[in-house]
């Protein structure tokens, strides 16, 4: 091959950043990125886990594999990320706002830090992650975000406040993003799966819910729904079937004071 053609190739290859890539639904969407020829940029704290990672997706697809480890609930990590990727001169294609914590307990008994920690990581650095790289993508004419929310983003929670609210802000925000930006060629979707399993109930506090465990939609599912929605232009992802449809439409329909009791029985771990 030319040197020219192979210049030509490898500026034509698209990458995408995953954040959250490590584990869970984000690293199922990463390998499905990986599978389609795209590098991919994993981030996560997870270090060792994420090298781990990036060297199976080299050695089973033809791609290049980037880790950048870091901690995303900081105030400085979206501007560090970006940095990052501009310094190694990686240009973002699909940005993958995936990373996210659950928090459940009663609201003035959980620590005020968990609390500051998850609307970094699921809120603030989602939004400014998204600022930064839709600059560079409008400016090219085109570009990808899949913001990862939840259907509590339907659902006031009880026990779950803070969680749910900042699910409910990423439907709003990128459904309106997805409005500004198509003029761009930029697309945006937003990813609002129930519940899947992956470490982050566990992690967030939540031992049993209403929900028997077999019950639980598995996170290659979800990632295949999210990675379908977003290469279709689909601004709202919902994986699943007719139930799971219906329990993202029932909440608009009926009064917030029953959706929050709807919701509380559902989380009730006591
Ligand atoms: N599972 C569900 O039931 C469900 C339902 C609806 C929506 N979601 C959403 O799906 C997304 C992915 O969650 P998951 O279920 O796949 O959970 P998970 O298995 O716990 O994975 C969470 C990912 O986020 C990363 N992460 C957590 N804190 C971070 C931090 N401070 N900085 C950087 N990365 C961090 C973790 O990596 P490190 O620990 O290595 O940093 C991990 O890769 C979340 O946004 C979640 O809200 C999940």
């Amino acid at each position: 091959m030319g040197k020219s053609t192979r210049s030509a190739e490898i500026r034509s290859r698209r990458t995408a950043l995953v954040t959250g890539a490590s584990r869970g639904i984000g690293y199922e969407l990463t390998k499905l990125f990986a599978r389609d020829g795209y590098d991919v940029v994993l981030v996560a704290r997870s270090h060792d886990r994420l090298q781990q990672i990036g060297t199976e997706l080299e050695e089973s697809h033809d791609i290049t594999a980037t880790v950048i480890s870091q901690d995303l609930s900081v105030p400085e990590a979206a501007e560090e990320l970006y940095d990052a990727t501009t310094a190694q001169g990686i240009r973002v294609d699909t940005l993958v706002n995936n990373a996210g914590i659950a928090t459940y307990g009663r609201f003035y008994e959980t620590e005020w830090e968990r609390y500051r920690e998850s609307l970094q990581l699921n809120l603030v650095t989602v939004t400014e992650l998204s600022w930064r790289f839709a600059r560079p993508m409008c400016e090219r004419g085109t570009g990808q975000i899949l913001n990862v929310s939840s259907v509590s983003g339907l659902y006031p929670t009880p026990k779950a406040a803070v969680y749910a609210a900042a699910k409910s802000y990423l439907i709003s925000f990128s459904v309106a993003l997805a409005n500004e930006l198509a003029e761009d060629g930029v697309t945006v979707s937003v990813l609002c799966p129930r519940e899947t399993d992956t470490a982050i109930l566990e992690k967030g506090g939540i031992q049993h819910s209403a929900l028997p465990e077999n019950d639980l939609l598995d996170p290659e599912t979800v990632a295949q729904s999210g990675y379908t929605g977003l290469q279709q232009g689909d601004t709202i992802v919902v994986p699943g079937g007719i139930r799971e449809k219906l329990l993202y439409h029932l909440p608009r329909v009926l009064p917030k004071s029953m959706v929050a009791s709807t919701a509380r029985d559902h989380w009730e771990t006591e």
